[in-house]
């Protein structure tokens, strides 16, 4: 049976349920990747930054008549933001090419468009079925990253002491457990608006102004996503010339997600990011002693970032790509008989 779900709401063994399902479809198609945990799975799904909203539908094995409902056997969540919904499916792997993630998507997409979105976004992860999936029903492909992870039991912690304090006189590096601190935050909002503009191959980070990276950082909280942030400060100006941001989620504590990193072009040539990447895996050791693993995404285009990474002992993973459809176009397909 496929109904609406509501996360907030759901029962225990819902949630347990899911959490079974995701680690089934890991297991199919990223062997690689540790499983999830239910630690704050269900504030993951349910918490959202304001004025976005999340809806989702589940399908499960059996029926209401038949007393609890049993196995979830697909999952989607649509994500309503600005002017898109950003989707995610899931269809565990012994309920696959049953055509279940096509009628998810179906009840996702008309959602979308009755509440007048015009286009849906999804993260497509390279060399899994989801690929196929995805340009079977129409939608193509608008940008590709390449995903690294860093294993942290060959890292060479010598070179990266060295590394650390790598940096150029006139710049101070700071450990900020939690996130920026409050004085610090206007400077960290306009460091991250200094690049939106730059072309470099990268998805320019969201949070540039005060507020929104104040709730950005609340919301991941709330999601059980612990922020650590490093911090060059230029001595002269005390602006933010540097900052690099890893999250440890809950639901994964042996694998912690590289976010932004960024050197204020005043900055660059200074040996900054080698210094603030290498401070945060010095921190991270001693801070998350669970955490075996790195993970980070960038642009194929961005060399001197990836040339950095490459140092640090990140290796290369697979693609991650993000994909998009117009919503009434997929809606007309998926409504056309088949
Ligand atoms: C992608 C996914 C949702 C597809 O679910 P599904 O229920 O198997 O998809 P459907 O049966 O509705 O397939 C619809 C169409 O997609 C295409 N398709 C789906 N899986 C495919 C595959 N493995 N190979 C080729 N085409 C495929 C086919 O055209 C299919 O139509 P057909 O069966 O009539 O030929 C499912 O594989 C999944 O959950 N993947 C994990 C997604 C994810 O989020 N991964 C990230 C974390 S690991």
């Amino acid at each position: 049976m496929v109904r609406e779900w509501d996360s907030r709401t759901a029962s225990s063994a819902e949630i347990a349920s899911l959490l079974d399902t995701l680690n089934a479809v890991l297991a199919a198609d990223l062997p690689q990747d540790p499983p999830w945990r239910e630690d704050s799975l269900r504030e993951y799904l349910s918490e959202v930054m304001p004025g976005e909203r999340r809806l989702s539908w589940a399908a499960q094995a059996g029926s209401p008549a038949e007393g609890e409902l049993g196995v979830m056997l697909g999952h989607v969540h649509v994500l309503l933001l600005g002017d898109i919904g950003v989707l995610e499916v899931l269809v565990h792997p012994t309920a696959r090419r049953t055509g279940l993630g096509r009628d998810l998507v179906r009840l996702a997409a008309r959602r979308v468009y009755q509440e007048g979105f015009r286009s849906i976004g999804v993260e497509v992860v390279g060399d899994t079925p989801a690929v196929e999936f995805y340009e079977a029903l129409g939608f193509s492909r608008e940008y590709v990253e390449t995903r690294s992870v860093l294993d942290l039991s060959a890292v060479d912690w010598a070179a990266l002491t060295e590394m650390a304090t790598g940096v150029d006189a006139g710049y101070r590096v700071e450990f900020c457990p939690g996130g920026p601190p409050d004085d610090l935050i206007d400077a960290y909002a306009r460091a991250k608006a200094a690049v939106r503009d730059v072309d470099d191959g990268e998805l320019r980070p969201s949070s540039y102004d005060p507020q929104r990276l104040r709730d950005s950082l609340d919301t991941l909280h709330r999601r059980g996503m612990k922020p650590y942030i490093v911090l060059a400060i230029h001595d002269d100006t005390g602006e933010v010339a540097g900052l690099t941001e890893v999250v440890v989620p809950a639901q994964h504590p042996t694998r912690a997600d590289q976010y932004d990193t960024i050197v204020a072009q005043q900055h660059r040539g200074h040996g900054i990011d080698r210094a603030i990447k290498a401070r945060m895996l010095l921190e991270l050791r001693s801070a998350e002693p669970e955490l075996t693993e790195v993970q980070t995404w960038n642009a194929q285009a961005n060399e001197s970032m990836l040339k950095v990474n490459a140092e640090l002992g990140y290796r290369p993973d697979r693609e991650w790509c993000e994909y998009s459809v117009d919503v009434a176009e997929l809606v007309h397909q998926l409504d056309a008989p088949r």
